[in-house]
């Protein structure tokens, strides 16, 4: 369960930082003391596998068979979403930290300004191009952000692809409508990650359709829809709705009762469907009320 913190006290030992290793070390014991869980799963892989967790917002985190472990759009905490992004996140070793646009519910803020410090030893990778990651193959393609929001920074948003598992997984972070140039370069999709909510936030419904016409995933992974459960006001976050009317239109809706998963090309349905993650249950609903503080993207 606290896998992920044995291999950052791994990882500082090889690098010959004694003191780095220590403190980890006293950390990961008194997690063990606590019987706490810092949300990381040790999936057992197959070669064919790869392991998915949805984190929360638009936030997950890839698991490789080999041990690759990618991390995809972590959130800032105390701006626009009412609840934290929890610490362990940008703890937990993993091989690349991956950004789809500068905004505060993707990149955790830094932005905005804020001194983020990525987990020890992770790549960073924001802009359109081919990177190896272990045996994980990530393209990033060029986007624009959805109307009416990312000014600030040019509506740059990067869509990602990752190859793993002999399958092709697709983020698309806050895009606009896909065209017909960005769909060829996105290519074939297997897994398709999406903003979807009730409220129509980013993309309209027919727009997802369009999309889910374009790309023919076998698998859709909605993101970026309000958790009512982790929010302490019932107009939070501005603008962004739940998922649940969505779905109840939808055929082929399979909910999960976890926030992990395990997908292999053999195992693809052979009818397109959705499927609904819980969000990690170390994302926890802030005890104090939190309204509005801030934009929305
Ligand atoms: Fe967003």
């Amino acid at each position: 369960m606290n896998g992920a913190l044995e291999r950052l006290v791994s990882l500082y030992e090889s690098w010959d930082k004694p003191d780095q290793a220590a403190k980890w070390r006293a950390k990961l014991e008194r997690l063990k003391e606590n019987n706490e869980d810092n949300g990381s799963r040790e999936f057992e892989l197959d070669a064919d596998q790869v392991g998915i967790e949805y984190v929360a917002h638009a936030c997950f985190r890839f698991y490789s068979s080999d041990g690759t472990r990618i991390l995809i759009d972590p959130w800032a905490s105390k701006v626009w979403l009412g609840y934290d992004l929890p610490k362990s996140i940008l703890i937990d070793p993993v091989d690349a930290v991956v950004i789809t646009h500068p905004h505060y519910d993707h990149d955790a803020g830094e932005f905005i300004g804020r001194q983020v410090k990525w987990p020890p030893g992770a790549q960073v990778i924001r802009d359109p191009g081919r990177y190896t990651v272990g045996d994980v193959q990530v393209t990033g393609v060029w986007g624009k952000h959805a109307a009416g929001y990312g000014k600030e920074f040019g509506q740059k948003n990067t869509m990602f692809v990752f190859e793993v598992a002999g399958l092709r997984i697709a983020h698309l972070g806050d895009n606009e409508p896909l065209s017909d140039s960005t769909v060829e370069a996105l290519g074939s999709v297997d897994i398709l990650m999406i903003p979807v909510d009730a409220r129509e936030h980013l993309l309209k419904n027919r727009e997802i359709e369009a999309i889910r016409q374009a790309l023919e995933p076998r698998v859709l992974i909605p993101m970026h829809y309000r958790h009512p459960d982790l929010e302490t006001d019932l107009d939070h976050p501005t603008g962004l709705g739940p998922i649940d009317p969505w779905l109840t239109r939808q055929a082929n809706v399979f909910r999960l009762n976890g926030h992990t998963a395990v997908f292999s090309a053999p195992s693809l349905p052979s009818e397109a469907r959705i499927v609904v993650f819980r969000h990690s249950p170390i994302v926890k609903r802030p005890d104090v009320r939190r309204t509005d503080e801030g934009g929305g993207t």
